[in-house]
């Protein structure tokens, strides 16, 4: 048994037997809606796995403040952002659901890991070299060290897992690399985590500029969650392809439709082979109606659920009350193991 699994005991028949179950930690920042990338690449993976791990999901309100927010969106965002993970299926019986900035324990041990962690594997980050160029105005040392905050939230959990877009990989790398630093001076502190990034739909890409990645900062090009069927159906319509006509996945050579068709088959759990033959011979018009009514009928659900959840504000905030305290009691054991080990005298 490794210090760091999760320890249930669960009753079988008569006799008690021991389950231990690995642990994930994943998150999202509240920094605009939640879109159909961050669906397809994490949330989606999140839910399968709920089960089978011991899960800590967070909303990642302390990473969001790098960009300039306004307080009162910020807020409710957060909001709809947990009402979203519940109706997505999350279920906060059986997992942890929390506001990052509840738990002090991420920025104490952000501190600790930044004092570890080198000024040229941060200026390396691919996200901090984009991010400034958007943000040009206001560089500022949290986006800088925004990565080392990321890597705090995952090893303090002692995570196996970290279900993440491909978008993420490099950060969760760099999470490996601080923690095995770490570990290497001081002994077996931390659990080296994975990352876990999905076959298809790691990668979803913008509807209008399928060379980028489908983001919440061009909204024509994104879905959200919460979009009406009728924005869904007008997106998809105008999804840029090419002029070639056929229908083929190859994402370097025709992007439009290689991401109707990747998003076709996250949606639908068909695999690549089986859609194409199914849409040959057909024209992208209907590929994309196809692949809009899909997504509108995935999302209907989510939407509507959204909707009655954020009708009942308490039981949202009951939610992130629990969760933030069951999520302190494992960060704080991190924390003052790592205070230890680093010659900090006990509190
Ligand atoms: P964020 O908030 O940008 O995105 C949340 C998650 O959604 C995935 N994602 C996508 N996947 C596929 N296609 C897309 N177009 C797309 N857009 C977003 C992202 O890969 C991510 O998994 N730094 C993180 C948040 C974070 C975190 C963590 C994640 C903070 N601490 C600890 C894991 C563990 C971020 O900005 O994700």
């Amino acid at each position: 048994m490794t210090e760091t699994a999760n320890q249930e005991t669960a009753k079988n028949g008569t006799e008690n037997q021991e389950i231990i179950k690995k642990r994930i930690f994943s998150g999202i920042q509240p920094s605009g809606e939640l879109t159909l990338g961050s669906y397809m690449g994490a949330i989606r993976n999140w839910k399968a796995l709920q089960d089978q791990y011991d899960c800590v999901y967070c909303i990642v309100d302390l990473h969001t403040i790098t960009v300039r927010q306004n307080p009162a969106d910020l807020r409710r965002r957060c909001m709809t952002q947990l009402a979203q993970y519940i109706a997505c299926g999350l279920d906060p019986e059986k997992c942890i659901l929390f506001i990052q900035s509840h738990v002090p324990e991420h920025a104490e041990l952000s501190w600790i890991l930044g004092c570890y962690t080198q000024f040229g594997e941060l200026s390396r980050m691919t996200q901090f070299k984009q991010k400034s160029q958007r943000h040009a105005d206001n560089i500022n040392a949290g986006l800088f060290t925004y990565p080392v905050l990321m890597a705090a939230d995952i090893l303090l959990y002692q995570a196996d897992l970290v279900p993440v877009g491909a978008d993420q990989k490099q950060h969760v790398e760099l999470c490996r690399d601080i923690a095995t630093r770490f570990n290497n001076i001081y002994g077996n502190i931390f659990t080296i985590p994975e990352p876990f990034i999905p076959e298809v739909g790691a990668r979803i890409m913008s509807l209008n500029r399928p060379e980028d990645k489908m983001s919440k900062s061009d909204p024509e090009g994104c879905v959200f969650l919460l979009d009406k069927p009728e924005d869904i159906k007008r997106k998809f319509k105008r999804a840029v392809t090419d002029s070639d006509g056929r229908i083929l996945y190859n994402p370097a050579e025709k992007p439009g439709v290689s991401n109707l068709l990747a998003i076709y088959s996250a949606a639908t759990g068909e695999n690549m082979p089986d859609i194409i033959a199914r849409f040959d011979g057909q024209g992208y018009g209907q590929l994309k109606s196809a692949v809009g009514d899909t997504v509108i009928e995935i999302l209907k659900p989510i939407r509507e659920e959204t909707e009655r959840l954020l009708k009942d504000k308490k039981y949202l905030e009951e939610i992130y009350k629990a969760g933030a305290e069951r999520a302190s009691k494992i960060a704080r054991k991190t924390l003052l193991k790592t205070h230890k080990k680093l010659g900090f005298l006990p509190r």
